[in-house]
């Protein structure tokens, strides 16, 4: 495994990490889950990202993690980075949602219990919440860091605007962003354009997640909608609607680049979102233990000739893939 120094910390992460938002829900096999996880650490990605809110139902990914982490990775702990965060909706009312200090500091104690950890290594506020001030949310990671129930704070998917301001509240509390978690892939590049230049100038690590558009960028659904794949499970993050012509027609050009690569198109897809020196870690989701380790494979051919770069943007950057 590769690891890479994020921002200005002292942390190294692995090149990818494993993210447990589908797969590690209570409606999911517990045993898959537990193999991907076991094989993850064993493969060298000791960076796990959760949140209260993955499931489903809510909650029962951290619970099944910390169930994973007590029988089987117990001696383990500190080899281990693992992530949570809170912002998005947990449970119907107004104090089971938003960046509020009221959720953000009942939430972080709910995790702990729920994954049986003494404490994360990074906690995020998931969303910028515009119905609380900026100042509120920072002040609750900073309390949180600093009672010890978190080392690090994060940031995710924080608009330009308030992604500075985010930096500055925390840089003048002496508790610095470690990471900021944004939507990167092939797919996906606005975050490229509007926020990664301002974390790596403030010295913030950047972890991408959905680097395969949910699995688009697999190459599975050229012809179809493949049994047990996000889509035919019905997932609202990722619907038939997604699956337009233009969308399967560039997944086609671009196999076809990963094929002279001598790579599978979701390994090309790692790689290049890790070919921005400015990214520390990618996210990657599986749903089973082969996806798993063919996608640690992206790590074996992750360079790009100038030649490809251009051919992939020459797909890439047709407004319509975006999403
Ligand atoms: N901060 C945030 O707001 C936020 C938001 C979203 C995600 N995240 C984090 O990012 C992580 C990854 O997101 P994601 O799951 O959307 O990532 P993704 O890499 O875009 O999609 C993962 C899905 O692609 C398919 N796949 C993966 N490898 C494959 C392979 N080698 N061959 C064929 N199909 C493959 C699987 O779906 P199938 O079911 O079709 O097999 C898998 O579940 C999450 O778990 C979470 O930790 C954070």
């Amino acid at each position: 495994m590769q690891y890479n120094r994020c921002g200005n910390s002292g942390i190294q992460l692995p090149a990818l990490s494993l993210g447990l938002w589908h797969n590690f829900g209570d409606v999911d096999d517990f045993n898959v889950a537990t193999r991907m996880v076991l094989t993850a650490f064993e493969k060298g990605i000791c960076h796990f990202d959760l949140a209260n809110n993955y499931g489903p139902p809510p909650g029962s990914a951290e619970t099944n993690f910390g169930k994973i982490l007590r029988t089987q990775l117990a001696s383990h702990r500190d080899e281990m980075f693992i992530s949570s965060k809170a912002g998005h909706d947990m449970w119907p009312g107004v104090y089971g949602t938003g960046s509020s200090r009221k959720n953000l500091m009942a939430s972080i104690d709910q995790s702990l219990r729920r994954t049986g950890l003494d404490y994360f290594d990074v906690f995020y506020s998931h969303r910028y919440d515009p119905s609380t001030p900026i100042e509120e949310t920072m002040q609750a990671l900073i309390d949180i860091v600093r009672s010890g129930k978190a080392l690090y704070a994060g940031i995710s998917k924080y608009p330009a605007e308030q992604q500075q301001r985010a930096y500055d509240i925390l840089k003048e509390a002496k508790v610095p962003c470690l990471l900021s978690q944004y939507r990167c892939s092939m797919f996906d590049l606005k975050a490229k354009t509007n926020n990664f230049q301002c974390a790596a100038d403030n010295g913030s690590g950047i972890i991408c997640f959905s680097p395969l558009a949910g699995g688009l960028l697999s190459g599975k659904y050229v012809s179809g909608i493949p049994d047990g794949s996000r889509v035919a499970k019905g997932s609202p993050f990722l619907t038939p609607s997604h699956i337009t012509a233009e969308r399967v027609e560039a997944t086609r050009k671009l196999d076809e680049i990963a094929k002279n690569r001598n790579q599978t198109l979701a390994q090309m897809a790692l790689a290049w979102v890790l070919a921005d020196s400015r990214v520390t870690s990618v996210i990657i989701g599986t749903s089973s233990e082969q996806q798993l380790l063919d996608n640690l494979r992206a790590l074996d051919s992750a360079a790009f000739t100038t030649d490809e770069l251009k051919a992939i943007e020459s797909i890439i950057s047709e407004p319509s893939l975006s999403f």
